[in-house]
């Protein structure tokens, strides 16, 4: 739980009922949750992300419908919670049960267990719809697509599933130590963060990608978009660099690429369906254990928060609110 009343903030673990808001709010018996960027953004003093003094955290999880008033997500349906209020502005999947609307809940393909889809959890979905986005503006297997943030959760699995998919993902990382490990979850090729483009003066660099999936924002993107090939684009879902983007219209009206966004958080019923069931199509030939950073218990979640704030994690960190 995540409290901040009268400037005294704190993290801890306590004995809470779970309330609806709402008659057709259905209850999840949670089996995992995960760690995300976004988590670690509540779980700080005056954040400006979470939006109510105290609530339990976790902006997602996957589990077993326990209780529901709705024909279509009958008790004993596998669901995946994610996005909108969760975790933000009402409790979240750090707990072992959970009440959420339907707009948040997407049922399981049958190829994907409640742990495999918290090993994918919100990153993974981000990192899928932003594969989509770029299948649906044009991109084809053939040339290069970078992906930044490389080690971090949207990034590791972005490079996983462009290489399912027969793409050539290049990593982009500040942590060069986990360039083999990266090359083993499918990246073709690993640079650093400065060689995200060419250092020359020009407005404009030369054309070195056919897509990009970026995480990072700020001159990482610039630098990006830059970079692409005439007529490409990137999915932007973040900025754990910085959230500025200083850049000029020449990308867009010389070489007409695109800057996708990309939004987990709202997504509508039919994109979650869409990516669940892409993620679904893969799975079976996934290694997904590389992409877990460790499993940890409730009471070691605010150690857990810190390494993620501070870059210190490689993939998911997985919450088991089961264990004892
Ligand atoms: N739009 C959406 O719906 C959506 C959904 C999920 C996440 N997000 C956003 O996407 C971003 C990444 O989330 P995540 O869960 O993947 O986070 P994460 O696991 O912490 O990964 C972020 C990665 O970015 C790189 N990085 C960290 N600090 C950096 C810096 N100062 N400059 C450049 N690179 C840096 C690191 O990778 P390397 O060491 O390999 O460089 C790090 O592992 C966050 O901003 C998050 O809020 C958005």
């Amino acid at each position: 739980m995540v409290s901040e009343v009268d400037d005294q903030f704190s993290l801890g673990v306590h004995d809470v009922e779970a309330v609806p808001r709402d008659d057709s709010d259905v209850l999840i018996a949670v089996d995992f949750s995960g760690i995300n960027f976004k988590d670690a953004m509540v779980a700080s003093a005056k954040s400006r992300v979470r939006r109510v003094a105290s609530l339990i955290g976790g902006v997602d999880a996957a589990g077993t419908v326990v209780a529901s008033t709705l024909p279509h997500l009958p008790v004993g349906t596998r669901v995946a919670a994610h996005g909108g209020q969760l975790g933000v502005a009402r409790d979240g999947g750090f707990a072992q049960f959970l009440y959420a609307p339907e707009r948040y809940l997407s049922p399981l393909p049958d190829a994907i267990s409640t742990h495999d889809a918290m090993v994918i959890g919100t990153a993974g979905f981000t990192a899928m719809e932003s594969i989509l986005a770029l299948e649906d503006h044009g991109l084809h297997v053939g040339g290069e697509v970078l992906v930044t943030g490389a080690t971090g959760g949207v990034g590791s699995h972005a490079v996983t599933y462009l290489a399912a998919r027969g793409y050539h993902a290049v990593a982009s990382t500040g942590s060069t130590k986990d360039a083999q490990w990266l090359r083993e979850q499918g990246a073709t090729r690993v640079i650093g963060r400065d060689e995200v483009s060419d250092q020359t003066s020009r407005v404009l660099g030369t054309e070195l990608w056919d897509g990009a999936i970026d995480c990072v924002g700020g001159s990482t993107l610039a630098q990006l978009l830059r970079s692409l090939r005439y007529g490409a684009a990137v999915a932007a879902s973040g900025l754990v660099a910085n959230a500025e983007l200083a850049t000029t219209v020449y990308p867009f009206i010389t070489r007409s690429v695109s800057l996708l966004g990309i939004d987990s958080v709202e997504a509508s019923g039919e994109t979650r369906q869409r990516v669940w069931s892409s993620l679904g199509e893969i799975v079976a030939s996934l290694d997904l254990d590389p992409l877990v950073d460790r499993e940890v218990q409730l009471e070691q979640l605010p150690g857990a928060l810190e390494d993620i704030r501070s870059g210190r994690t490689r993939g998911r960190i997985l919450v088991l609110p089961n264990a004892s």
